[in-house]
């Protein structure tokens, strides 16, 4: 078995601590290790984003990223996102426009649009669609997907 690196970062404004073996991703080091299993597994090869998560303001793919290169650095997942009384305005837009079916990619989705209204808060259609260019969505939800983004801009 390979030995395992004592890793230290920020996740959701924790300070968190865990062992993880050097080929980890941080994809399964969230989910099998911190038990946070919001950003999902889809493709584990970059494609789909459905394991988006923001690592130092960045939108990253999880999956593409090992859980080593983390240590000193800040993670944000879909679980930060809301706080104890409500939802988070992406989120409840995200269910006023019924922008899921299955569910799986929402999450990633979800995360993507926190990265983009973080930086652009007032983006245009063409904007929100571009960014969200590298999420797919199996039940093709995207003309409610990108509804909900702006009106959660709208919201915000
Ligand atoms: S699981 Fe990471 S991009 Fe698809
Ligand atoms: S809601 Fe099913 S993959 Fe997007």
């Amino acid at each position: 078995m390979a030995r395992k690196s004592h890793v230290q970062t920020t996740i959701n404004g924790e300070t968190v601590e865990f062992l993880c073996e050097p080929r980890q991703s941080l994809l399964e080091v969230l989910r099998d290790e911190l038990h946070l299993t919001g950003a999902k597994e889809g493709c584990n090869n970059g494609n789909c984003g459905a394991c988006s998560v923001i690592l130092d303001g960045r939108l990253v793919n999880s999956c593409l990223v090992l859980g080593v290169e983390t240590d000193g650095h800040t993670v944000e997942t879909i679980e930060g996102l809301a706080d104890p009384e409500a939802l988070h305005p992406i989120q409840d837009a995200f269910l006023e426009n019924a922008a899921l079916q299955c569910g799986i990619c929402t999450p990633g989705f979800i995360m993507s649009a926190k990265a983009l209204l973080d930086q652009n808060p007032n983006p245009t259609e063409h904007e929100v669609r571009y960014w969200l260019a590298g999420n797919l969505c199996r039940c093709t939800g995207y003309d409610k997907i990108v509804r909900a983004v702006l009106d959660a801009a709208a919201a915000m």
